[in-house]
């Protein structure tokens, strides 16, 4: 068989070979068959040495052109089956952006700690610091160090949690009131809220849970009056319940205050008249509060002849409660996000 006509029916059994090859894979082993040292086209080069000097330089060149086509041939090949394959990977990797998005949507604080933010933002605004106690507190700051000694009747007003002997949950924010003043030792004047969680040994219903917030405020200074008290609740009245409340001081009993006040607020809703939310009395009761007692004064290390203070404590649920017509104290605690959602920020 003459050269040319066998270069051609290799070239032709290649294209026939090419258009059935699936893959790189397939494509490598045709190279190798077509090109490679044991291929056909590599085997003619041994007949040069069965011609003559003149025929070898066309004889080589007519190889050379052959595997040049074949080379040209397979690369042709091999782009469309790179094609082939990156199509095929992008079609599986395809992303149906027509789909609905799963409901991520965006968390917010809850309502208690927005109305606590809101409450610090407001005193802070007026030059207070915020300080934070431990929620495991000891007798001797939950109650000894707050003129509550160990057999004192109003113990029983706030059924503890005890873990040992010494040791309880904080029933109140107030030890917050006495750790600060130890720290600042009696020296300096004292202006402080406290947020945080408090524990009562309480069977939950509608208006008691066993854990609930407070936010403890106290201010010692030099010259320190009950007016000064009254006028700091009042800014905090309007801005929880809006620019025309008013407030009203009525005795009371702590054992931490001499005097001792409970603060009632203008009914917002009837604007002081009398409705069935305030029970006709046009007053709502928010918090507790008072002189700070010179005994509690005295254990935290300030001489009552030259500091006195004041110090309330607010039931952060309760407020909320009032504010929002909540009726059930424990829709804070069952994190059911129907109530939830509805106080979005
Ligand atoms: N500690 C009181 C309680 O938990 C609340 C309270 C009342 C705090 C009067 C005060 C205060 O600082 O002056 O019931």
């Amino acid at each position: 068989m003459n050269v040319d006509n066998k270069i051609e029916s290799l070239k032709a059994s290649l294209e026939e070979a090419l258009a059935t090859v699936e893959n790189q894979n397939e494509l490598q082993q045709l190279k190798a068959t077509y090109l490679g040292k044991k291929s056909e086209l590599t085997q003619l080069m041994r007949h040069m040495k069965d011609l003559s000097n003149e025929e070898k330089p066309a004889f080589g060149q007519k190889i050379n052109e052959a595997k040049q086509a074949f080379e040209a041939l397979i690369d042709a090949q091999k782009v469309i089956i790179q094609k082939r394959e990156m199509d095929a990977l992008l079609k599986k990797e395809t992303i149906d952006v027509t789909l609905d998005a799963p409901d991520f949507s965006p968390g917010s604080a809850h309502l208690l700690n927005q109305i606590i933010e809101d409450i610090e933002d407001l005193f802070i605004g007026m030059g207070y610091q915020i300080k934070e106690g431990p929620e495991i507190e000891t007798d001797l700051m939950n109650f000894e160090k707050l003129n509550l000694p160990k057999d004192h009747p109003a113990r029983d007003m706030q059924d503890s949690l005890y873990i040992t002997e010494d040791t309880l949950l904080r029933t109140h924010t107030s030890p917050v009131q006495v750790r600060t003043m130890l720290e600042y030792g009696g020296k300096k004047p004292v202006k402080i809220i406290c947020p945080g969680k408090v524990y009562r040994r309480d069977d939950d219903d509608a208006t008691h849970s066993h854990q609930f917030m407070q936010i403890e405020g106290l201010v010692v200074d030099k010259e320190t009056t009950m007016s000064d008290l009254k006028g700091t609740l009042l800014v905090v009245a309007k801005h929880l319940f809006g620019p025309d409340r008013k407030i009203r001081f009525r005795p009371d009993y702590f054992p931490f205050t001499e005097p001792s006040v409970e603060v009632d607020v203008t009914c917002a809703n009837c604007d002081g008249v009398g409705c069935s939310i305030c029970k006709q009395t046009g007053y709502i009761e928010i918090l507790g509060a008072g002189m700070v007692n010179d005994k509690v004064l005295k254990m935290s290390g300030y001489d009552p002849n030259i500091y006195q203070g004041f110090a309330f404590g607010i039931g952060v649920e309760r407020l909320a409660m009032l504010k929002y017509g909540i009726e059930d104290i424990r829709h804070f605690y069952t994190n059911d996000l129907r109530f939830n959602k509805q106080f979005k920020r």
